[in-house]
């Protein structure tokens, strides 16, 4: 079978790496791609946002099985589009993908459907936004209604800081996605994140995981896309994990099916694990960057199957087998990101890390250039590694990244350190 996959960051590689191991696969296309990925497979220069190209692609290549990884083209229609022309996709539709696109629909979701989450104000106005402040007091979160790339959430602590984030959300600083806000309860508690695929009816539960959100150690500084995660988390014990697919995903899937967009894809719960129980933060649509890579790294089976039967709907005759060891990732970052940073400075030392089944460097903002590695992104390189323990996969993705030598990055030292402090115990 032949391929094409969508993206280009470590989630991507991760991917091509999974399908770079499947009998199943002929030949792999990704668009764009990264410096890493071209080891894999094809790059291609390939505009998603133009569906009659990606069309044409996939009927001048024989490709028969789209992937599409980032959240953008899947909100954007990509996969109807293709399925309109008879090519198979994995992902939900642009309705189904509402789930990520817009938090008030998520919202009213879980309202229709039962599903615990913080309770919630959804306002148009500014003078209404902080009409429901002033009456709920703080701490509170403010988040913008449309995709912010992760960056339209603010938890405001007091009123001064909640007004601001309101007028900064009306004042157009996420541009339509800011339009409307929706204003929710501060929830206390451990977060953890849970992926799940479904075929609108079936789901296939897949891992747990836990990122790190904040740029820097001891979970400080600014907010980024994640410097690192591990699977499993270990807060989600096998009861809780159950009691999440029985109160949160299953009355989701129901729902949307009843909606008449069933949610077919991979589906990301961001949760909150407060004392009464777990609460949904948030949905994603797609797998997470870089928790994907920690799953990847676990996930004993073929994935090229399993993504298929999700799109064939025919979750309930597969499983899927994984790797009970823990994986750590630990992302590399350019000096500056979230913020400004630099592009084009050069990576060496690479090729003295060995990739192998316990290790691999998953590539993210990376480009080739006249036989070196260069930078070209926020995040850039994703150094991954599954141990017997917690510890021990540490312990090796970090020995992995002291023969990594590229004065512009940083990286976090700290990556698990929750689950470390929980082993230790
Ligand atoms: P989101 O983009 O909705 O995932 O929000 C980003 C981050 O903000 C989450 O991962 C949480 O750490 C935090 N967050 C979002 N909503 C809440 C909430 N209701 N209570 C506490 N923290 C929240
Ligand atoms: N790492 C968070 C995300 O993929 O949304």
């Amino acid at each position: 079978m032949n391929v094409l996959l969508i993206g280009s960051g470590g989630r991507e590689h991760a991917l091509a790496w999974s399908f770079s191991k499947s009998p199943a696969l002929s030949k792999l296309y990704i668009a764009p791609g990264n410096a890493g990925m071209n080891m894999l497979a094809e790059c291609i220069d390939l505009d998603t946002t133009d569906h009659d190209a990606v069309i044409q692609f996939c009927k001048l290549k024989a490709v028969s099985f789209v992937v599409v990884g980032p959240e953008a083209p899947l909100v954007d229609g990509l996969v109807d589009s293709l399925s309109k022309a008879d090519i198979k996709a994995f992902g939900p539709t642009a309705a189904a993908a509402q789930l990520e696109g817009s938090k008030a629909f998520t919202k009213q979701m879980c309202q229709r459907a039962g599903v615990p989450t913080a309770k919630y104000g959804h306002f148009s106005t500014q003078e209404d936004a902080k009409q429901y402040i002033r009456q709920v007091g703080v701490p509170i979160v403010i988040k913008a209604d449309g995709l912010a790339a992760g960056k339209g959430v603010f938890i405001a602590m007091d009123m001064e800081q909640a007004m601001a984030a309101v007028e900064q959300c009306f004042d157009g600083a996420f541009g339509e996605a800011g339009a409307e806000v929706v204003i929710e309860e501060f929830l206390e508690g451990e977060e953890a994140s849970f992926f799940v695929l479904s075929d609108g009816e079936n789901i296939l539960p897949l891992a747990t995981a836990q990122d790190h959100k904040r740029a820097y150690d001891g979970d400080q500084g600014p907010n980024t896309g994640g410097m690192g995660a591990y699977s499993p988390a270990p807060v989600m014990t096998t009861s809780l994990t159950q009691q999440v697919i029985d109160e949160i995903i299953k009355p989701t899937i129901s729902d949307m099916k009843a909606q008449g967009m069933p949610f077919k894809g991979v589906l990301y719960a961001g949760l909150m694990i407060t004392s009464e129980g777990p609460k949904l933060i948030e949905y994603n649509v797609r797998f997470g960057d870089p928790e994907c890579q920690v799953l990847m790294m676990r996930l004993k089976s073929d994935l090229l199957p399993l993504l298929l039967a999700s799109t064939e709907e025919t979750l309930n005759e597969v499983e899927a087998e994984w790797y009970s060891e823990p994986a750590i990732t630990v992302v590399m970052a350019a000096k500056g990101y979230p913020g400004t940073y630099e592009k084009g400075t050069k990576i060496s030392g690479l090729d003295t890390v060995i990739g192998d089944e316990a290790t691999q460097v998953f590539h993210a903002g990376t480009k080739s250039n006249g036989g070196h590695l260069l930078s070209n992104g926020g995040r850039v390189l994703n150094i991954t590694s599954r141990g017997k323990t917690v510890t021990q996969a540490r312990d090796l993705a970090y020995k992995a990244i002291d023969q990594i030598n590229w004065p512009e990055g940083f990286y976090r030292k700290d990556i698990a350190w929750r689950a470390i402090e929980r082993e230790q115990a």
